[in-house]
């Protein structure tokens, strides 16, 4: 089992790493002193899959649990659901302690997270994610989110979990969407942050399709070292450092948004975001085309888009405007010099933003 630690002071924690490590979470959470009541927030998928592992595994460390199952869909994120859900906390908490265990992929982490920061101001919180996405990514840093019907993570706070415990074994179960849903976001740690990253995902992105555990294993460290490290600079996303982690983000919400959240999964928009915030930096004289290219072709293999076809250029451009209103500042956009050297710019001409995105279109 590898070990990081985020170092956030008096809410510092652990991302726990490895294969088989499942039974060794029961002692982690007595070593952290954490309630024996465990309040399971899931999905009836995954608690089909998994839970009476986890259940198990938990019983024989002298922890109870009970599960709660959430709809598997972004749905869940809503706020009645949230409601929901603290109500079947508070149920079920009466006069015990407990802590809530997120057990699932970014839906289940960022609702059971935004619950467990409010229930009662907050009670501890424990992350078990199971998609590749959820452990290299929405599993660490504390930004828990709901949806509201005009944008998505509009609600939401900061909540740091006790632990975050990733069990790579949950990942054999994953189909190639959810894969790429992940790798999407591995790609944009290593443009923003770390080129052998970038070298290893071209080098291995067959091993990675096909689940190869020793690369997984290796993703995942170097993506949660890579996520850890800038947020344990810029908690709270005030020092301007954490913004780094929007890279692709900006153009990419616009395209989910426009294709209403159907056309577009978030890992392919973001892949889109991501080519049309490079071709930003070429265009703006930062980026020589060999990285473009490299770029380029790794989303292609990856078997991400490189052209937007499912979508109207206009719808593109207004969803980018009404999401501009939401970020609350005039245009702030992560853009690079080169693959690992992200540069945050201010006042990007509008003009030039449009043209990235025209561009994305097939002509
Ligand atoms: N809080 C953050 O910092 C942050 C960061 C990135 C993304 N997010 C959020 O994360 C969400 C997306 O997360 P996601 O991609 O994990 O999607 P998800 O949670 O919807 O999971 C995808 C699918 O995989 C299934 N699944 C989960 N684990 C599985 C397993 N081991 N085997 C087989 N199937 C499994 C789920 O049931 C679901 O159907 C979005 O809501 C996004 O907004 C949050
Ligand atoms: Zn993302």
């Amino acid at each position: 089992m590898k070990t990081i630690r985020v170092n956030l002071k008096e809410r510092s924690y652990s991302v726990c790493i490895g294969r088989g490590i499942l039974k060794d979470l029961a002692g982690y959470l007595r070593f952290l002193k954490l309630p024996q009541e465990l309040f399971i927030v899931t999905n009836s998928q995954i608690k089909h899959r998994f839970g009476f592992a986890l259940k198990s595994c938990l019983k024989k460390g002298g922890f109870s649990s009970f599960f709660y199952s959430a709809i598997d869909s972004e749905k869940a994120k809503s706020i009645t659901n949230a409601v929901k859900l603290v109500e079947a906390l508070a149920d079920y908490a009466r006069q015990k302690k407990i802590a809530v265990l997120a057990f699932g992929g970014g839906v289940v982490g960022d609702l059971s997270s935004f619950v467990a920061s409010i229930y009662k101001r907050g009670v501890p919180l424990v992350q078990v994610p199971t998609t590749l996405l959820a452990q290299i990514d929405s599993s660490i840093g504390g930004k828990t989110a709901i949806d509201l019907s005009i944008a998505k993570n509009l609600v939401g706070t900061f909540y740091q979990p006790r632990l975050v415990f990733c069990e790579l074994d949950f990942l054999a179960t994953l189909d190639k969407k959810q894969i790429r849903a992940g790798l999407s976001e591995a790609v944009k740690y290593a443009i923003i942050k770390d080129e052998g990253l970038f070298r290893f995902l071209e080098e291995n992105y067959r091993q990675l399709f096909f689940k190869d555990m020793r690369a997984l294993a290796h993703l995942v460290y170097q993506c949660a070292r890579i996520k850890s490290g800038i947020v344990q600079l810029d908690e709270r996303e005030e020092k301007g450092l954490r913004t780094v982690l929007n890279f692709g983000h900006t153009i990419g919400h616009a395209i989910e948004a426009a294709g209403d959240y159907l056309k577009y999964s978030h890992g392919e928009a973001i892949a889109l975001g991501m080519l049309a915030a490079s071709r930003l930096s070429q265009r703006l004289g930062m980026l020589d085309s060999a990285a473009y290219e490299r770029i380029l072709n790794l989303i292609a293999r990856l078997g991400l888009p490189q052209e937007i076809s499912a979508l109207k250029e206009e719808d593109v451009l207004r969803a980018y405007k009404l999401d501009k209103k939401f970020i609350g500042r005039t245009n702030r956009f992560v853009l690079i010099k080169g693959i690992g050297r992200p540069v945050v710019c201010e006042n990007v001409p509008q003009e030039t933003i449009h043209k990235a995105i025209k561009e994305l279109f097939v002509s």
